[in-house]
Formats: C-alpha cells, structure tokens, sequence
C-alpha cells in the first residue's frame, strides 16, 4: 500500500509521523520503502542518524525529487510529502492509495487543511482509484481544560470524505527526542504514554 504523508502547513509533524511509522513497520516484519520528496530532507536525515548511530533494524529514505522510482507493490511504502516541492505533491497524491494528514490543533491549521483537501481533489481529478483520506490531531494539548485539541477535531469532522482517525497523537517531547535521536518513540521509552498512544495510532492504521 502506498501512503503520503502530507499536509500544506509546515511543522505538521508529517516527517515525525513517517519516521516513526515506517520503524513500526519494520517491527511488524513488513518491507518498507520510504521515500522524502520534501527538499528539507528531514525523513531522509532522520534516517541517516539512525543510520550513524547503527540502531536495528536499519531504515532506507531516498530522497527524490520526483517519483521516478520503481515502487515495490510488496511493500510498505511511505512517501514524506511537502509543500515546498508542489510537483512532487501532486505526483505523490497521485500515486496514493491513501494520504494521512496530521493536524495541529488550531483554526489556521484547520484552513490549511481544507485548502490541502482541494488541491488533492484536483490532482485525481479524472482518478477512478480509490482513495483514502484519513486526518487525524497531531500535537494534541495533554491539559484537559484546553478545548482546542476538541474543537479541532470537531471542525474535521466536518470535512467531506475523510475519515478522522480518533487516535490522537499528544505534544509530547519523546516525539522531538525520537528525531533527534534517530529512535522511534516506542524505542525510546516502551510503555510510555508517547509509545502506547503511536502504538494504538499505528495499529488503527495498518489493523487490516
Ligand atoms: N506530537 C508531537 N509532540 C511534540 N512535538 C512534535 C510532535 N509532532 C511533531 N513535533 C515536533 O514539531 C516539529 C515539526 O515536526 P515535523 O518536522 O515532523 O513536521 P513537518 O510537518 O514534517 O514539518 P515541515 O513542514 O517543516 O516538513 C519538530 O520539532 C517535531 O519534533
Ligand atoms: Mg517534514
């Protein structure tokens, strides 16, 4: 299966969720093929620390521009998508069997998705594929008392065609830890909030 990782809105979190996704993966005994179409190369550098660091199991990203490589439809294939490379946006929402959009909670973030949402309509414009559009909060307030995470959630729920994922990633410092470290965050801390929450968050993803 094929999934973008995408958002228009930077600091999303769309590499910290590819990262950390595609370790998961690799834990479950799936192949994955990863691949950075962001020109900021975060997915791709986060790899290569994991990479200097030597920890198991080793993760490949390409980085690419374009997707001029061959995808192994046996494969676990992740794509880390940015605004910063429009045509590689469109190619890789194009090639998608489903975009996963990773939303903070706030109402800017909420427009910018909705803009997103239009700009993947177009590019299937004239697509009989399906495709999966699933958004969910990225960076969740951990303080009951804020209703932001709430409201945003509610404000997705109105988006046609999509599904929102009610497994909610929480704003925690694992997460910016599990970057710098070149860790997923379920290898830096197991039994963590950070790693049951990426835990329950990957499984509702990949369950079937
Ligand atoms: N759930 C979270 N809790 C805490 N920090 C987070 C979380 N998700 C992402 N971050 C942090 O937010 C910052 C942006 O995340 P990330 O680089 O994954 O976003 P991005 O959408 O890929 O950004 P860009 O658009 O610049 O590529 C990073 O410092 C990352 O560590
Ligand atoms: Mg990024």
């Amino acid at each position: 299966m094929i999934t973008v990782v995408a958002n228009l809105k930077g600091g999303s979190g769309k590499s910290t969720v590819s990262f950390n996704l595609a370790i998961w993966l690799l834990n479950q005994g799936h192949e994955v093929q990863a691949f950075d179409l962001d020109p900021q190369l975060t997915f791709h550098d986060v790899a290569q620390i994991r990479k200097d660091e030597e920890h198991q199991p080793e993760l490949e990203v390409m980085a690419v521009e374009t997707l001029s490589v061959e995808v192994n439809p046996a494969a676990e294939v992740i794509f880390d998508v940015g605004a910063a490379n429009p045509e590689g946006m469109r190619e890789a929402i194009r090639h998608a069997n489903r975009i996963i959009i990773p939303v903070p909670p706030s109402q800017p973030d909420v427009w910018a998705t909705q803009r997103f949402l239009k700009i993947v309509r177009e590019a299937r414009e004239g697509m009989d594929e399906q495709l999966e559009i699933i958004v969910f909060v990225n960076r969740a307030d951990t303080h009951h008392a804020v209703r932001e995470s709430d409201d945003t959630e509610a404000a997705l729920e109105q988006l046609p065609d999509v599904t929102v994922l009610p497994q909610r990633l929480y704003q925690r410092t694992i997460y910016r830890r599990s970057m710098s470290e070149g860790l997923a965050v379920f290898e830096l801390w197991r039994g963590s909030k950070g790693s049951d929450e990426f835990d329950a968050f990957a499984n509702a993803l990949y369950s079937n």
